[in-house]
């Protein structure tokens, strides 16, 4: 398994939902959070991985599909509750599809915006985790 949802800290009570999220609670210090709205059902977003980006992922209406690779295998999650958070570690490959008209899709980063830490091309991730002297397994690949 690439990753594993979390769940976040629910505060939900009878006049409706809340979820707080701290620091401690998505593993690093939040320095940047973003969010993508109003994406048409056939669209693929994403198709990149981060070099040293750390982020968690959050659909806070409706639902997306994430494909995630980690060089070794692949993951698909759905995204459809705001109670529970999707971490993606850096040198991941991630695709979002499947989004459905109501979805607001709410990012946690751990650094600012910087398109040097981007890997848009699906060869060159494969080649920089195959590069990757420390995890042995991925030599092999
Ligand atoms: P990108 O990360 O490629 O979007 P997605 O992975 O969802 O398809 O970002 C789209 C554009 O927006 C790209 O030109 C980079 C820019 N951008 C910023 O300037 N700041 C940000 O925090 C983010 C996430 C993107």
């Amino acid at each position: 398994m690439v990753t594993d949802l979390i769940d976040l800290k629910a505060l939900d009570d009878e006049r409706g939902g809340l979820v707080a999220i701290e620091e401690f609670d998505v593993g690093f210090e939040i320095k940047r959070v973003y969010f993508i709205f109003g994406t048409q059902p056939e669209v693929i977003r994403g198709l990149h991985a981060h070099r040293e980006l750390k982020q968690v992922a959050i659909a806070l209406s409706g639902r997306c599909t994430f494909l995630l690779d980690d060089g070794r295998e692949r993951q698909t999650v759905v995204l459809d509750d705001p109670h529970r958070g999707l971490p993606i570690k850096s040198m991941i490959w991630r695709e979002m599809s499947d989004f459905s008209p109501d979805c607001v899709l709410l990012v946690l980063a751990s650094e600012p915006y910087d398109e040097a830490d981007y890997i848009r091309s699906y060869e060159e991730f494969r080649e920089a985790i195959t590069a990757t002297p420390s995890d042995p397994c991925r030599a092999t690949i």
